[in-house]
Protein backbone atom coordinates (compact mmCIF):
# COMPACT_ATOMS: atom_id res chain seq x y z
CA UNK A 1 0.00 0.00 0.00
CA UNK A 2 1.31 3.36 -1.11
CA UNK A 3 0.21 6.05 1.13
CA UNK A 4 0.21 9.68 0.09
CA UNK A 5 -0.60 12.84 2.18
CA UNK A 6 -1.55 16.08 1.13
CA UNK A 7 -2.28 19.31 2.83
CA UNK A 8 -6.00 20.09 1.45
CA UNK A 9 -8.71 18.12 -0.48
CA UNK A 10 -7.43 20.59 -3.14
CA UNK A 11 -4.18 18.57 -3.32
CA UNK A 12 -5.76 15.32 -2.81
CA UNK A 13 -7.81 15.75 -5.96
CA UNK A 14 -4.77 17.06 -7.67
CA UNK A 15 -2.49 13.94 -6.81
CA UNK A 16 -5.57 11.32 -7.41
CA UNK A 17 -5.97 12.94 -10.97
CA UNK A 18 -1.97 12.39 -11.37
CA UNK A 19 -2.66 9.04 -11.18
CA UNK A 20 -5.52 8.53 -13.04
CA UNK A 21 -4.11 10.46 -16.02
CA UNK A 22 -1.20 7.96 -16.17
CA UNK A 23 -3.32 4.93 -16.99
CA UNK A 24 -5.22 7.16 -19.24
CA UNK A 25 -2.11 8.16 -20.81
CA UNK A 26 -1.00 4.34 -21.04
CA UNK A 27 -4.10 2.82 -22.21
CA UNK A 28 -6.52 5.22 -24.13
CA UNK A 29 -9.17 2.04 -23.90
CA UNK A 30 -8.50 1.87 -19.94
CA UNK A 31 -11.64 0.15 -18.13
CA UNK A 32 -12.58 2.50 -14.97
CA UNK A 33 -14.15 1.76 -12.02
CA UNK A 34 -15.65 4.55 -10.52
CA UNK A 35 -16.97 5.69 -7.35
CA UNK A 36 -20.16 8.39 -6.57
CA UNK A 37 -19.99 10.29 -3.12
CA UNK A 38 -17.90 13.93 -2.21
CA UNK A 39 -14.42 12.22 -1.82
CA UNK A 40 -14.23 12.16 -6.23
CA UNK A 41 -16.05 15.32 -6.99
CA UNK A 42 -12.69 17.13 -7.23
CA UNK A 43 -11.26 14.60 -9.12
CA UNK A 44 -13.85 14.05 -11.31
CA UNK A 45 -13.53 18.43 -12.05
CA UNK A 46 -9.45 18.02 -12.75
CA UNK A 47 -10.41 15.38 -15.40
CA UNK A 48 -13.00 17.35 -16.60
CA UNK A 49 -10.99 20.49 -16.78
CA UNK A 50 -8.08 17.79 -18.62
CA UNK A 51 -10.78 16.90 -21.18
CA UNK A 52 -11.45 20.32 -21.73
CA UNK A 53 -8.08 22.33 -21.78
CA UNK A 54 -6.18 19.41 -23.09
CA UNK A 55 -7.85 17.29 -25.24
CA UNK A 56 -7.61 14.11 -22.98
CA UNK A 57 -10.35 11.78 -24.83
CA UNK A 58 -12.61 8.95 -23.03
CA UNK A 59 -14.07 7.72 -26.69
CA UNK A 60 -12.52 4.69 -25.83
CA UNK A 61 -12.46 4.34 -22.45
CA UNK A 62 -15.05 1.82 -20.90
CA UNK A 63 -16.30 2.51 -16.88
CA UNK A 64 -18.35 0.19 -14.03
CA UNK A 65 -19.38 2.05 -11.61
CA UNK A 66 -19.46 0.66 -7.48
CA UNK A 67 -22.81 0.83 -6.43
CA UNK A 68 -26.57 2.04 -6.95
CA UNK A 69 -29.18 2.59 -4.32
CA UNK A 70 -32.32 0.02 -4.65
CA UNK A 71 -35.83 1.47 -5.14
CA UNK A 72 -35.19 5.19 -6.79
CA UNK A 73 -35.49 5.60 -10.49
CA UNK A 74 -31.85 5.76 -12.77
CA UNK A 75 -32.89 9.12 -13.16
CA UNK A 76 -34.19 10.44 -9.82
CA UNK A 77 -31.46 13.35 -8.69
CA UNK A 78 -30.02 11.25 -6.29
CA UNK A 79 -29.16 8.18 -8.08
CA UNK A 80 -25.81 7.31 -8.69
CA UNK A 81 -26.40 7.17 -12.10
CA UNK A 82 -27.24 10.33 -12.10
CA UNK A 83 -24.06 11.43 -10.22
CA UNK A 84 -21.97 10.34 -12.50
CA UNK A 85 -23.41 11.91 -15.44
CA UNK A 86 -23.41 15.23 -13.63
CA UNK A 87 -19.82 14.96 -12.60
CA UNK A 88 -18.47 13.24 -15.65
CA UNK A 89 -19.77 11.61 -18.54
CA UNK A 90 -22.08 14.25 -19.86
CA UNK A 91 -18.72 16.65 -19.63
CA UNK A 92 -16.47 14.30 -21.82
CA UNK A 93 -16.63 12.16 -24.59
CA UNK A 94 -17.27 9.06 -23.43
CA UNK A 95 -19.30 6.79 -25.40
CA UNK A 96 -22.86 6.07 -22.58
CA UNK A 97 -22.83 2.48 -24.45
CA UNK A 98 -19.84 2.24 -22.46
CA UNK A 99 -20.99 3.02 -18.84
CA UNK A 100 -22.07 0.99 -16.69
CA UNK A 101 -23.68 2.35 -13.23
CA UNK A 102 -25.15 -1.73 -11.49
CA UNK A 103 -29.25 -1.43 -11.24
CA UNK A 104 -31.69 -3.58 -9.99
CA UNK A 105 -32.37 -5.50 -6.61
CA UNK A 106 -32.30 -8.98 -7.03
CA UNK A 107 -29.62 -11.74 -6.85
CA UNK A 108 -29.95 -12.14 -10.36
CA UNK A 109 -29.69 -8.21 -11.41
CA UNK A 110 -26.21 -8.41 -8.97
CA UNK A 111 -24.82 -12.02 -10.65
CA UNK A 112 -25.63 -10.44 -13.91
CA UNK A 113 -24.09 -7.07 -13.09
CA UNK A 114 -20.86 -9.24 -11.43
CA UNK A 115 -20.34 -10.83 -14.87
CA UNK A 116 -19.62 -7.65 -17.00
CA UNK A 117 -17.50 -5.91 -14.90
CA UNK A 118 -13.97 -7.41 -16.24
CA UNK A 119 -10.84 -6.04 -16.83
CA UNK A 120 -10.25 -3.07 -14.37
CA UNK A 121 -7.22 -1.31 -15.09
CA UNK A 122 -8.21 1.12 -11.90
CA UNK A 123 -10.66 1.22 -9.37
CA UNK A 124 -11.67 4.59 -7.65
CA UNK A 125 -12.55 4.30 -3.97
CA UNK A 126 -14.21 5.77 -1.26
CA UNK A 127 -14.04 5.26 2.21
CA UNK A 128 -16.83 5.15 4.54
CA UNK A 129 -16.53 6.38 8.63
CA UNK A 130 -17.26 2.80 8.92
CA UNK A 131 -14.65 1.41 7.12
CA UNK A 132 -17.14 0.29 3.93
CA UNK A 133 -15.88 -0.05 0.66
CA UNK A 134 -18.72 0.37 -1.95
CA UNK A 135 -21.38 -1.07 0.31
CA UNK A 136 -19.60 -3.76 1.53
CA UNK A 137 -20.37 -3.10 5.45
CA UNK A 138 -18.51 -3.99 8.30
CA UNK A 139 -19.01 -7.87 8.69
CA UNK A 140 -18.98 -8.62 4.50
CA UNK A 141 -16.77 -11.65 3.77
CA UNK A 142 -14.06 -10.35 1.86
CA UNK A 143 -14.98 -13.23 -1.32
CA UNK A 144 -18.39 -11.53 -1.42
CA UNK A 145 -19.25 -10.63 -5.37
CA UNK A 146 -21.80 -8.39 -6.42
CA UNK A 147 -24.75 -8.67 -3.81
CA UNK A 148 -28.03 -6.52 -2.58
CA UNK A 149 -26.72 -4.50 0.38
CA UNK A 150 -28.80 -3.32 3.58
CA UNK A 151 -27.20 -0.51 4.40
CA UNK A 152 -26.02 0.07 8.02
CA UNK A 153 -27.96 2.99 10.46
CA UNK A 154 -24.16 4.82 10.26
CA UNK A 155 -23.79 5.03 6.37
CA UNK A 156 -27.77 5.95 5.62
CA UNK A 157 -26.97 8.92 8.25
CA UNK A 158 -23.77 10.12 6.54
CA UNK A 159 -25.54 9.92 3.32
CA UNK A 160 -29.03 11.72 4.40
CA UNK A 161 -27.26 15.29 3.69
CA UNK A 162 -28.17 14.01 0.40
CA UNK A 163 -31.97 13.51 0.80
CA UNK A 164 -33.51 16.79 3.13
CA UNK A 165 -30.88 15.84 6.28
CA UNK A 166 -33.57 12.92 6.24
CA UNK A 167 -32.30 9.45 6.59
CA UNK A 168 -36.05 8.30 6.24
CA UNK A 169 -35.56 9.57 2.49
CA UNK A 170 -32.48 7.69 1.99
CA UNK A 171 -32.61 4.16 0.57
CA UNK A 172 -32.36 1.20 3.02
CA UNK A 173 -31.08 -1.23 0.20
CA UNK A 174 -28.31 -0.97 -2.40
CA UNK A 175 -26.45 -3.35 -5.32
CA UNK A 176 -22.87 -3.36 -4.62
CA UNK A 177 -19.70 -4.64 -6.48
CA UNK A 178 -18.38 -7.08 -3.69
CA UNK A 179 -15.16 -6.78 -1.94
CA UNK A 180 -13.70 -9.74 -4.12
CA UNK A 181 -15.34 -8.01 -7.29
CA UNK A 182 -13.16 -4.66 -6.21
CA UNK A 183 -9.89 -6.59 -5.52
CA UNK A 184 -9.67 -8.00 -9.08
CA UNK A 185 -8.45 -4.60 -10.02
CA UNK A 186 -5.03 -4.22 -11.86
CA UNK A 187 -4.94 -0.67 -9.70
CA UNK A 188 -6.98 0.49 -6.35
CA UNK A 189 -7.10 4.42 -5.76
CA UNK A 190 -8.38 5.39 -3.11
CA UNK A 191 -8.95 8.73 -1.71
CA UNK A 192 -10.04 10.11 1.69
CA UNK A 193 -10.54 13.27 3.47
CA UNK A 194 -11.61 15.35 6.37
CA UNK A 195 -11.51 14.25 10.15
CA UNK A 196 -14.44 12.24 9.72
CA UNK A 197 -12.77 9.89 7.87
CA UNK A 198 -9.17 9.49 10.29
CA UNK A 199 -10.48 6.64 12.68
CA UNK A 200 -11.09 4.45 9.30
CA UNK A 201 -8.30 5.72 7.50
CA UNK A 202 -6.03 4.68 10.61
CA UNK A 203 -7.98 1.14 10.78
CA UNK A 204 -7.29 0.53 6.99
CA UNK A 205 -3.66 1.22 6.94
CA UNK A 206 -2.40 0.11 10.38
CA UNK A 207 -5.07 -1.80 12.16
CA UNK A 208 -5.39 -5.67 11.38
CA UNK A 209 -6.92 -7.11 8.34
CA UNK A 210 -10.62 -8.02 9.24
CA UNK A 211 -13.66 -7.83 8.04
CA UNK A 212 -14.94 -5.34 10.78
CA UNK A 213 -12.57 -3.01 8.63
CA UNK A 214 -13.75 -3.44 5.26
CA UNK A 215 -11.22 -1.44 3.60
CA UNK A 216 -8.11 -3.18 5.71
CA UNK A 217 -8.46 -5.72 2.56
CA UNK A 218 -6.48 -3.51 0.91
CA UNK A 219 -3.16 -4.19 2.44
CA UNK A 220 -3.83 -7.26 0.55
CA UNK A 221 -3.56 -5.74 -2.64
CA UNK A 222 -0.43 -5.90 -5.01
CA UNK A 223 -0.90 -2.22 -6.41
CA UNK A 224 -3.31 0.09 -4.11
CA UNK A 225 -2.70 4.10 -3.98
CA UNK A 226 -4.44 5.43 -0.76
CA UNK A 227 -4.31 9.28 -0.93
CA UNK A 228 -5.57 11.19 2.21
CA UNK A 229 -5.42 14.76 3.16
CA UNK A 230 -4.00 16.21 6.51
CA UNK A 231 -7.32 15.93 8.46
CA UNK A 232 -7.96 12.55 7.29
CA UNK A 233 -4.41 11.15 8.24
CA UNK A 234 -4.28 12.64 11.63
CA UNK A 235 -4.68 9.55 13.54
CA UNK A 236 -1.98 7.90 11.78
CA UNK A 237 1.09 6.87 13.54
CA UNK A 238 3.78 6.89 11.09
C1 LIG B 1 -19.74 5.37 -3.40
C2 LIG B 1 -19.26 4.34 -2.48
C3 LIG B 1 -19.03 4.62 -1.03
C4 LIG B 1 -18.36 5.96 -0.77
C5 LIG B 1 -18.17 6.18 0.72
C6 LIG B 1 -17.60 7.56 1.00
O1 LIG B 1 -19.84 4.87 -4.70
O2 LIG B 1 -19.07 3.25 -2.90
O3 LIG B 1 -18.23 3.59 -0.48
O4 LIG B 1 -17.14 6.00 -1.43
O5 LIG B 1 -19.39 6.06 1.38
O6 LIG B 1 -18.53 8.53 0.62
P1 LIG B 1 -18.17 10.07 0.55
O7 LIG B 1 -17.12 10.20 -0.50
O8 LIG B 1 -19.43 10.76 0.18
O9 LIG B 1 -17.65 10.43 1.89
Amino acid sequence: MKVIVTKDYDGLSKEAFKVMKAVLDEKPNAVLGLATGSSPEGLYAEMVKDHEENGTSYKDVVTYNLDEYVGIDRNDPQSYYTFMNDHLFKHVDINPDNTHVPYGSTAEDAKKYDDEVKGVDIQLLGIGRNGHIGFNEPGTPFDERTHIVELTESTRDANKRFFDDDITKVPEKAISQGIGTVMDAKKILLIANGASKADAVKAMIEGPVTTECPASVLQNHPDCVVIVDAEAASKLSK
